[in-house]
């Protein structure tokens, strides 16, 4: 999905999440493993305030395993709840609903203590685009939801789906933009996807992400070109890259557009191995 922010889209995007949340138990926030930080939005915090939240640490297929590890005991350290998932394949999601209840302890105690009639949690999934929100969805709800709401002009009710017995979603995820005012922020969400091709420089990214293997992940970067040793003059590792991948101009020189197109690609293939592309801060 496409979604221009500007400060009245952020401004009705803040609302739309504010009146969902009036309906809500337990948040349930989906980030990408690969850059658990930058996917969040710190205003989530805010606007759910004392709300129970659930952190699902998605696309947990195309991170790096210890990272992921290292991320749950980061969330737990900040008091929060995590959930390692693979939602396109649906690992770790028969976990959220035992997880949710869970969360939603002192509300069920309250209502015990009132005499009140338990009914199923309601929950919301909320965050920036393409975390795999419509995904969590979808799987949970076992079935594709038409997405008729996303039409321009064509509104529809809002309908909670039902997870078992004991929770229920509703079926219209809060989306909140990505947060990028620093640059190495939206590299990140550049390469995982989260926001459009158009609106950044390629060959940046791509020398970001290369420094980024570099120094993090020299073996996967060697392996997918061939490599015998890596350089720090990002000019040599375009030359070289391109001279694999026949990236060649006239006179024998490298293309750089092309190599950065390639690299760039390639890392949202996940051709590389599984990466994690940011690490829990103090690590
Ligand atoms: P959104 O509602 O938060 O915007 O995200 P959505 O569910 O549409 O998912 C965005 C993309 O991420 C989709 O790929 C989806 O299949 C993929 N995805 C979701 N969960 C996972 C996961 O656990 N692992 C992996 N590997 N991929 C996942 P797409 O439709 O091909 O879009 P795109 O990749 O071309 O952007």
């Amino acid at each position: 999905m496409t979604i221009q922010w500007y400060p009245g889209h952020m401004a009705k995007a803040k609302r739309q999440v504010q009146e969902k949340l009036n309906l809500i138990d337990v948040v349930i926030e989906v980030v990408d493993a690969r850059i658990p930080l930058s996917s969040r939005n710190p205003l989530v915090d805010e606007l759910i305030r004392q709300k129970p939240k659930l952190v699902l640490i998605n696309k947990s297929d195309l991170a790096d395993p210890e990272a992921t590890k290292k991320w749950v005991d980061y969330f737990e350290q900040d008091e929060m709840t995590s959930l390692i998932i693979d939602a396109q394949r649906g690992k770790g999601m028969n976990l959220i609903p035992g997880k949710v209840r869970e969360l939603a302890t002192p509300l069920l105690e309250k209502w015990e203590r009132k005499g009140i009639n338990p009914r199923p949690l309601r929950t919301l999934i909320l965050g920036i685009p393409n975390v795999g929100k419509s995904t969590v969805i979808n799987k949970l709800a076992n079935k594709k939801i038409a997405r008729i709401g996303d039409r321009p002009g064509v509104t529809k009710a809002q309908q909670w789906i039902k997870v078992g017995k004991e929770m229920e979603l509703l079926d219209t995820p809060g989306i909140l933009w990505p947060k990028f005012e620093d640059e190495q922020v939206g590299f990140r969400l550049a390469l995982t996807g989260a926001i459009k091709e158009e609106i950044f420089d390629f060959q940046a990214a791509t020398v970001f992400l290369l420094r980024f293997l570099t120094a993090n992940y020299p073996t996967l970067l060697k392996n997918r070109y061939q490599l015998t040793e890596l350089s720090d003059d990002m000019g040599d590792m375009f030359d070289a890259i391109g001279k694999r991948r026949g990236c060649l101009m006239g006179g024998g020189l490298v293309d750089y557009d092309r190599v950065a197109e390639i690299v760039f690609r390639d890392f949202r293939q996940g051709k590389f191995g599984n990466i994690s592309l940011e690490l829990p801060p103090n690590d």
